[in-house]
């Protein structure tokens, strides 16, 4: 067994499980030659036990498996003079993962990769600030070997913008993952923990690469036998899950129930305010931490679609968060609490309830009320990681609240894992949308979430993972790269979508020039191309009701759930402006404010998620909004036979069995792709009565 196969516990072989953590060799064979004399010899600073063992693990098995070399490790300064080695140090002394109250600091996680090279000696040096830093340092440093970077070439100093970078698992005891698309799940089985944690070490390791610090395991709608996961009976197999995560530094949170006081409590309420509640929920974060030192915090869903919450005893989400954190703070836990809070009975004839406006609505109110580790997850839009929404107006709107930013990498509304939808480009563009919360230039959502604008104590982003049992991981094997991407952004918000899917690219596929550059064009391409054939400009949903799969444009038109278009035979969309609609307009600072009432000026993309309009109205592009919703639908379903195409085009230059699990999605995108073109036209052709400029096929 080589070390790479001690670290892929799950599984050894595939091309497909081992995802962005290939370890090809570099193609240069002066580069192989640079490093395998680099990498023969660690010394680490203090002796070899001072730094994490996945770390050793990482760096032998990348050594081995990219260069051939068994790295010997040693705590001095060879003596014997001439040849170069890499020298590892560990800065600080205090760097244990224990129950640090620094544990969430930026600086924690820095790191500094530099060659030097002097009369005496030629080395490349790691210092890391911890820990997790080395952990950190050594991905990076194996990455850059594979991208091809030379070692005169490291001079970086690095540490994250964002301090929690978390992952959260919608994963359920019984094995079942909510909208999860890549099978089951790798945490639970039978309505347990799963005996075998093999392959979650190896999630942790795909994790810690991309550096995430942050895990919650279970799902933010916590059933009955999660409930129990904080319970003397449960926390010794949550324990084995935390001590999987601690060895790459990812601290582990679960979502809890609420209403747990009175599940497995024994109590009759779990009002916030009630001492009994308040008592309960002090011992239960003492036995937690008993069991799990540096256990990361709750994750809670409140008040939330039929979830248990404050609301039920008259109380606000600030009462319910504040006792939470009561109970953590003695042991620096955090309470990540969820803003995705509106009314999911909503009658669909009242025009005046907005859905959009709820987060702001329940939230900005509570500004400042919350207690200082208390975050509140706000999703990236106002409605529900729809292909296109606005930024949620509550970035930015509070002011002395920690905020964490949510997006969802599982494709629960962008095609399910079956269509390439690579998000990293909506996400950058949401962390890069200005605010207006701060002067000129100074208020984009990544200085809000990074806490840098307002100075929070904490900060950072949460997503939902798209992750399963699959071989591949995330379904679709390219599917890997918004998992990839996620990481990579969040570390840094600097980095551009492009860059990460290229590196993305070449990591996963190898050197081979028109695999990364057209693997890098179709993932750029995939967003737009979703977007063109689904609910167009933005008025989202026209999916199949629950399971979100697939076009029905009228399947919520007439529900509860807040999400309707109003299209009749004049025209389309939502008017949300102060004058005349919700009056969602007016929680955006100006002049966003006044960009998103004004018909002239809201932006294309968005102008049906803002205003009611005739099928006539004329676009900045030129286009009526009829011409534009049939010129995209029948573009985007040509542009998803491309992605079958470019990807066909590919065959013999990536491997038969990635090659064959991508290709078979593509072809059922392309022909799901036409099914909505046509359903789309179709319906809006019945409605207006208004026939395509060119004459295409539209079925009546
Ligand atoms: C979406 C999703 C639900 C999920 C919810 C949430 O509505 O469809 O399955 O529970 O988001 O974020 O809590």
């Amino acid at each position: 067994m080589n070390s790479s196969e001690q670290i892929i516990t799950g599984r050894t072989e595939s091309t497909l499980y081992k995802a962005w953590l290939q370890y090809s060799e570099p193609d240069s064979s002066e580069l192989r030659n640079l490093y395998k004399g680099m990498l023969e010899r660690v010394v680490v600073e203090g002796g070899v036990s001072r730094i994490p063992p996945a770390a050793v693990r990482e760096l032998s098995a990348g050594a081995d498996t990219m260069l051939g070399v068994t790295p010997e490790f040693m705590d001095q300064i060879p003596t014997n003079g001439e040849g170069p080695y890499l020298w590892i140090c560990l800065h600080s002394e205090e760097n244990g993962y224990g129950a640090d109250r620094r544990k969430w600091e930026t600086r924690r996680d820095a790191y500094s990769l530099k060659y030097v090279l002097s009369a005496k000696e030629e080395r490349l040096e790691l210092i890391a600030a911890s820990k997790a830093g080395v952990i950190y340092g050594i991905f990076h440093l194996l990455r850059g070997i594979s991208l091809g970077f030379k070692p005169a070439q490291w001079a970086i100093e690095e540490h994250p913008v964002n301090q929690l970078r978390m992952i959260n698992q919608w994963d359920n005891a019984d094995g079942t993952i909510e909208r999860g698309y890549s099978g089951r799940s790798i945490f639970y089985k039978d309505g347990e923990i799963s005996k075998d944690l093999d392959r979650v070490r190896d999630y942790a390791r795909l994790l810690a690469s991309v550096g995430i610090n942050a895990i919650s395991i279970n799902n933010v709608n916590v059933h009955e036998v999660e409930t129990g996961f904080i319970t003397e009976e449960g926390l010794p197999e949550v324990t084995r899950v935390a001590e999987v995560f601690r060895d790459y530094g990812i601290a582990l949170f679960l979502s809890i129930n609420f209403a747990a006081p009175i599940a497995v409590g024994g109590l009759d309420t779990a009002d916030p305010l009630d001492a009994g509640v308040r008592e309960w929920w002090k011992e239960t974060s003492e036995r937690i931490y008993r069991h799990i030192p540096d256990f990361g915090g709750f994750v809670v869903k409140a008040d939330s679609e039929h979830r248990p919450g404050p609301f039920a005893y008259g109380r606000d989400h600030a009462d319910g968060a504040n006792m939470l954190a009561d109970s953590l703070e003695p042991y620096g836990g955090l309470v990540v609490w969820r803003c995705f809070v509106y009314n999911c009975m909503q009658d669909w004839r009242d025009r005046s309830t907005d859905r959009a406006r709820a987060a702001y609505d329940h939230f900005k109110p509570l500004d400042g009320k919350f207690k200082d580790n208390v975050l509140l997850q706000i999703k990236n839009g106002p409605m529900d990681f729809q292909v296109r929404e606005p930024v949620s107006p509550l970035f930015g709107a509070m002011r002395a609240t920690n905020q964490v930013i949510e997006f969802q990498i599982a494709q629960e509304y962008t095609g399910q894992q079956r269509h390439l939808c690579y998000l990293v480009p909506q996400w950058k563009q949401v962390l890069d949308f200005d605010t207006h919360a701060a002067e000129e230039g100074k208020g984009q959502v990544n200085r809000i979430v990074s806490g840098s604008l307002f100075g929070m104590k904490y900060s950072g982003a949460a997503a939902v993972s798209n992750i399963g049992e699959d071989e591949c991981w995330t379904g679709h094997p390219l599917a890997q790269a918004n998992l990839y991407g996620y990481g990579r952004l969040i570390w840094n918000p600097g980095l551009s979508a492009e860059g990460i899917a290229q590196e993305w690219a070449k990591l996963t596929f190898g050197s081979d020039r028109e695999v990364i550059d057209k693997v890098t064009d179709m993932l750029m391409a995939s967003w737009p191309i979703y977007e063109s054939y689904t609910a167009p400009l933005g008025v989202g949903w026209m999916v199949v009701p629950h399971y979100h799969y697939g076009p029905d444009v009228d399947g919520y038109e007439y529900s509860r759930w807040g999400t309707y278009h109003f299209a009749d035979r004049e025209g389309i969309g939502v008017d949300r402006t102060m004058a005349t609609g919700t009056g969602y307009a007016g929680q955006y600072f100006s002049p966003n404010r006044e960009m998103y009432e004004s018909l002239e000026d809201c932006p294309d993309e968005l102008l049906l998620f803002f205003h009611h309009v005739p099928y006539g109205h004329v676009l900045h592009s030129g286009k009526t909004v009829i011409q534009h919703i049939y010129d995209t639908h029948f573009s985007g379903a040509e542009s998803a036979d491309g992605l079958r195409e470019s990807w066909a085009s590919l065959q013999g230059r990536v491997d038969a069995v990635r090659h064959k699990a991508a290709a078979d999605r593509f072809a059922e995108q392309a022909e799901h792709a036409k099914h909505w073109r046509d359903v789309i036209n179709t319906y809006f052709y019945r409605k207006s009565g208004v026939p395509d400029e060119h004459g295409r096929t539209i079925y009546f």
